[in-house]
């Protein structure tokens, strides 16, 4: 089938108590890895492409490499989603380019504003059959184009008027999560009071969890072992998500966890073969090592699989 929108996908996560993963992708191993999960599981996907992506990989290739996913999967619904726009000449040109869905990243700026240029987007984004997500509320951590040092908790007070004056189709909130793989200090803690009160005020209304990587202590003690140094990473206890996705949360992000993936997996390659410099020989193990990361996010955590 050709990309969709995710409105079908998250009123059935919805209804279903559920999520969606959305999986940031960079290069062809990483969206091979993804879809050969999907496969695997029957599961709809978001492949999402940050503003970063989009200059590392140049849109172009990107764009190809999920049309070549579209024919390899025929039977998965997938939908091709902006990460973080944070301008509307941003989210414009994803809408020109074919994507399905946007998300206009305006959280740093003041509520009325954000409100302006959310609004702005649907409008165009809503002309041409795109979805478009939302954020209200701070997320702790750095991006590329959106740096904050302290997060600050959405006000469910807020979110009524930010939908209805915007018009958005999802609405990611901060609840406690951070984007990277360093997100708790001591004990993760996750505002569920607030995700409730959101969810009370939005009936039916899909939410978006961003910052969700669980972080699996496999993949930390890896790059250790071989290396590394990412002592300290922490991420959201696959507990809290399994509980997010059972309430309003209809799409989880996840981005570090492929990377730590990736990147473990390359770590022990070039330690137990030292002597390999053909990128396939260690690209092949770190693709593998994505799908079956992705394959149990979606039966452990997501339980989006044989949803399709
Ligand atoms: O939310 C951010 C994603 O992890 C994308 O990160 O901007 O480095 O591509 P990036
Ligand atoms: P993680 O860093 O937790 O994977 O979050 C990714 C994300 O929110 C992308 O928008
Ligand atoms: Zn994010």
């Amino acid at each position: 089938m050709p990309l969709v929108t995710t409105t079908e996908m998250f009123k059935k996560a919805y209804q279903g108590h559920y999520a969606i993963g959305a999986f940031n992708v960079n290069n062809m191993e990483t969206i091979q890895g993804i879809i050969a999960a999907g496969k695997r599981t029957r599961s709809p996907l978001i492949l999402q492409i940050s503003q970063g992506a989009r200059k590392y990989a140049n849109i172009i290739y990107l764009k190809k490499l999920i049309e070549a996913a579209v024919i390899d999967a025929p039977e998965l619904p997938l939908a091709m989603h902006l990460d973080h726009g944070d301008t509307f000449e941003i989210c414009k040109a994803c809408v020109d380019d074919g994507f399905t869905s946007v998300m206009i990243d305006a959280s740093h700026l003041p509520f009325s504003d954000n409100i302006a240029l959310s609004k702005k987007v649907v409008e165009y984004a809503h002309d041409h059959g795109v979805v478009v997500e939302a954020e209200l509320g701070k997320l702790a951590g750095i991006e590329e184009h959106v740096v904050n040092d302290r997060s600050q908790f959405t006000d469910p007070d807020e979110v009524e008027e930010f939908v209805a004056k915007t018009n958005v189709d999802s609405l990611a909130i901060a609840i406690g999560t951070s984007h990277g793989a360093f997100k708790f200090k001591g004990n993760a803690q996750l505002r569920f009071d607030i995700l409730e009160e959101v969810s009370k005020r939005l009936p039916n209304f899909p939410i978006v969890l961003h910052g969700a990587s669980s972080v699996p202590q496999e993949f930390v003690d890896m790059i250790q072992k071989y290396g590394g140094n990412v002592q300290g990473a922490q991420g959201v206890p696959e507990e809290m998500l399994r509980q997010a996705s059972k309430l309003a949360v209809c799409k989880i992000n996840i981005d570090s966890d492929i990377r730590l993936a990736c990147t473990a997996k390359i770590r022990e390659h070039f330690a137990e073969y030292p002597a390999h410099f053909d990128p396939r020989q260690y690209l092949a193990p770190a693709r593998e090592a994505i799908a079956d990361m992705v394959e149990r996010k979606i039966i452990n955590v997501l339980g989006s699989q044989d949803k399709i």
